[in-house]
């Protein structure tokens, strides 16, 4: 994969940085603003209020998010002098995969909220740097054809555990189909959060049946449905209450479904398949013991998304997984946590070197990539600041921004003195 990439050890930061500046010369700007308040304001003003809520919304006062973000200002870099660094490696290995950078593209959900180019932008901008992608359980494009016309990079897949476990093993088994080359494991969702910007809208995307293409494209879960289609209606059941508003939404919803708009609208599957997927979609019973029945059904390496406490991580060690991500889903689901970057010390430390410890939420540029590796992190993965990009410009404003990231991140691991991310360590901050 490497060998694909533009990022080399000869100053990439140094030649993006150039390329920059010489475009300038000629009247070009960057396509996206790499200042993370104007990335910000001009995602909001390309995206409908309901995307927006949706995307950069977190639970409860938020206080999460902003927790993510107090860890990364609170530690601070201290720069060493004199030590040649004019030759630099930042690629790293996960996995039995050797990635050009230790930035990988987080998983999320219903992109098609953001931009038409959806699932396959982010998938076509990651390859193009040869970085690993995560595809979304909750993508709006099924995982074949991102494998076949999302740029044939590196991809691994996320799942969310359904409450139909014949379900949780066909959506494994299409990802090995596809050459995922590592099964994500979201442990914290096993609900949605308390999200009030979502919830003053009274606007959730999967209603609108959005984000539910990884499951109308798979045999069991068309199964679960025709099977629903088939119970006889219950004359108690209440109505719908028929407004404009009801009618977008059928229309909205049967326009997504895969298959003929007519006979979709006739046969009314389209609303079943999101009643089916709302009841399938999660589950509450989960336990560490159930994570045997995902090793018997892959030979993918096992990563848990969402482990913040250090004895979690000694369970995930005991349990015989490959990896876990310090994760709090980008302060989306827990209000009042902690920041993940206060959490990575106690997991790494728990951990031992068992595994790669990855990290993401809050990684908002090249510094804070550097702090979460001085800190143990093996990588980290990115959400917002990509989406916000494919909101902007799409796959292209996905791809600037990635590259920014990773050249940003070449920039400060030289001018801090180091060649490769195995040179960090917690020596290199305050605190
Ligand atoms: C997410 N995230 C997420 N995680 C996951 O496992 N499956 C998913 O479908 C989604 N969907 C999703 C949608 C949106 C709009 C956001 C913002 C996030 C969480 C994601 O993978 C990752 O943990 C965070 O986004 C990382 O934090 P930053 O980089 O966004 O701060």
């Amino acid at each position: 994969m490497t060998e694909r990439s533009p990022i080399d050890g000869t100053g990439f930061g140094r030649s993006v940085q150039s390329a920059v500046y010489r475009a300038g010369a000629s009247g070009s700007r960057p396509l996206v603003p790499t200042r993370w308040d104007d990335l910000v304001a001009a995602a909001e003003r390309a995206m409908t209020p309901d995307a927006w809520a949706y995307i950069a919304g977190s639970s409860g006062r938020e206080s999460t998010a902003d927790a993510n973000h107090a860890a990364f200002e609170r530690r601070r870099l201290v720069p060493r002098m004199l030590r040649d660094v004019s030759e630099r490696d930042l690629s790293v290995e996960l996995f039995g995969h050797r990635y050009p950078a230790p930035v990988i593209a987080a998983p999320v959900g219903v992109l098609e909220l953001v931009h038409r180019d959806a699932d396959l932008g982010i998938a076509r901008a990651a390859a193009s740097l040869g970085l690993p992608a995560v595809l979304s359980s909750q993508a709006s494009v099924p995982m074949e054809r991102v494998a076949a016309e999302g740029g044939g990079g590196p991809l691994w897949f996320q799942l969310y555990w359904s409450r139909d476990d014949e379900l949780v093993a066909s959506l494994v088994s299409r990802a090995e189909r596809i050459g995922a080359q590592a099964i994500v494991v979201t442990l914290d969702t096993t609900m949605l959060g308390w999200r009030p910007r979502d919830l003053d809208r009274a606007y959730l995307p999967f209603i609108h049946g959005m984000g539910i293409a990884q499951y109308t494209s798979d045999p069991v879960f068309r199964r679960l449905v025709a099977e629903r289609m088939a119970l006889p209606r219950d004359p108690a059941a209440p109505k719908p209450k028929v407004t404009p508003a009801a009618v977008a939404t059928l229309l909205g919803m049967t326009r997504r479904h895969p298959g003929r708009f007519g006979a979709n609208l006739r046969s009314g599957e389209p609303r079943v398949a999101v009643e089916t997927f709302l009841d399938v979609f999660s589950r509450t019973d989960l336990t560490w013991d159930r994570l045997a029945f995902l090793r018997e059904h892959t030979t993918l390496p096992i990563v848990l998304k969402g482990v913040q406490h250090p004895d979690d991580a000694r369970r995930a060690v005991d349990a015989g997984v490959d990896g876990i991500v310090v994760s709090n889903h980008a302060g989306r689901q827990v209000d009042g946590g902690l920041g993940t970057l206060d959490a990575l010390p106690g997991v790494v430390g728990a951990v031992g070197g068992a595994f790669p410890v990855l990290l993401d939420s809050g990684v908002r540029g090249g510094a804070d990539v550097i702090k979460a590796l001085a800190l143990g992190a093996a990588a980290v993965l990115t959400g917002r600041p990509w989406v916000y990009g494919l909101g902007i410009a799409g796959q292209d404003g996905a791809a600037e921004v990635l590259r920014n990231l990773v050249a940003e991140l070449d920039l400060v691991l030289a001018l801090t003195g180091h060649r490769t991310p195995g040179d960090l360590s917690p020596d290199d901050l305050t605190e």
